[in-house]
């Protein structure tokens, strides 16, 4: 019988409590030990670990953030720390180590297989989209929705004084979050790192575009999605370059760490739930440094190293309809 142990690691997100439930289940069945490290890989470096039962699994489908604990670990960084977890991972006789988490993460995990020659399978988890080698990555979808939501808000007390916001979608140094939030809460312009030439060449396209509303229907909302990361000192740097083309009276939103919380919204549990199953699966397999991952729906297994040398584009249909629905909707 096998030893597996897991670990969420990196930006908690909604669903990898799901993903936790559905390799409890697996691994039951399987008639394998589940451990749980806490706090991400310092728990690993810690050895601080509870056994995972069937015990743990009731009403945990439905809840956000992770009953793991999750972490950001500056000591499995360097050499010493790698190898004190591998001798961790021996000593406590674990043959799988399963990491949900994002691309920091499998970063970790792939330099602790040259220490650990054990079996070592990354499960996508955080908001940001930014995992190649699966369509989606856990928690996605319900930041989305958070987002959307919350921009739905916005719009009436920018409709209420006809002002212009500004709103900050997390996404670290990818757009997925804030193109799919703009699209879906209509909003009327989103910048993404994807697509961003220049703050002046931005700057123009927005303007024009407040203009040719105004000089339309006069004053109405205008609500800007803007990715983190990407405009130069952030939404403060963007009203004040509003502000010298004589567009002041705007309203600065930053979303923060509301987007990582909440219960997952089906499409997370659900993918979250198939990963988790699938990757207890392979417990035991050849498959060893990969992360599984879906495409079209189907479980896919990747290289760890290609979910963060490969980039991930954008859904172009998606970009298109964000472009002419930005476009259109005060042209006529
Ligand atoms: O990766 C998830 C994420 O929420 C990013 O969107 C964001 O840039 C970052 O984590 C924030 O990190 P922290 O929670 O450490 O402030």
């Amino acid at each position: 019988s096998k030893r597996v142990a897991i670990l969420t690691s990196g930006g908690d997100a909604p669903g990898m409590n799901a993903c936790i439930r559905a390799a409890i289940i697996a691994c039951q069945k399987a008639e394998y030990t589940l451990l749980g490290y806490q706090h991400g890989y310092n728990g690993l470096l810690q050895q601080e670990h509870v056994s995972l039962s069937l015990g743990s699994t009731h009403n945990l489908i439905q809840q956000g953030g992770t009953i793991l604990h999750s972490a950001r670990c500056k000591e499995f960084k360097n050499r010493e720390g790698l190898m004190k977890a591998a001798d961790n991972l021996k000593q406590a006789e674990i043959d799988t180590l399963i990491v949900i988490g994002g691309d920091g993460s499998f970063r970790g995990a792939s330099k602790l297989s040259e220490h650990w020659d054990g079996q070592i399978i990354g499960i996508p988890g955080t908001i940001d989209n930014d995992i190649a080698g699966t369509d989606a990555t856990i928690g996605y979808f319900t930041a989305i929705d958070t987002a959307m939501s919350s921009i739905d808000k916005v719009r009436d007390t920018a409709d209420a004084f006809e002002r212009i916001f500004l709103v900050e979608v997390m996404g670290r140094n990818a757009g997925f979050l804030a193109l799919n939030a703009a699209l879906s809460s209509a909003a009327d312009y989103v910048v993404v790192p994807e697509f961003f030439e220049s703050a002046e060449t931005e700057i123009q396209k927005m303007v024009t575009q407040i203009k040719a509303q105004r000089a339309l229907k006069g004053a109405v909302s205008f609500i800007i999605v803007v990715a983190e990361n990407v405009w130069p000192n952030g939404l403060a740097g963007l009203t004040e370059a509003l502000q010298q083309h004589d567009i002041s009276d705007v309203r600065p939103v930053t979303l923060g760490h509301v987007q990582r919380g909440g219960s997952p919204v089906a499409q997370d549990r659900l993918l979250a739930t198939t990963l988790g199953e699938h990757a207890i699966k392979l417990v035991g397999s050849e498959a060893t440094n990969i992360m599984v991952g879906e495409v079209n729906q189907h479980p896919v297994t990747v290289p760890l190293s290609r979910t963060w040398e490969t980039s991930k584009p954008l859904n172009d249909a998606r970009v298109e309809a964000m472009r002419t629905l930005m476009n259109e909707r005060y042209s006529e």
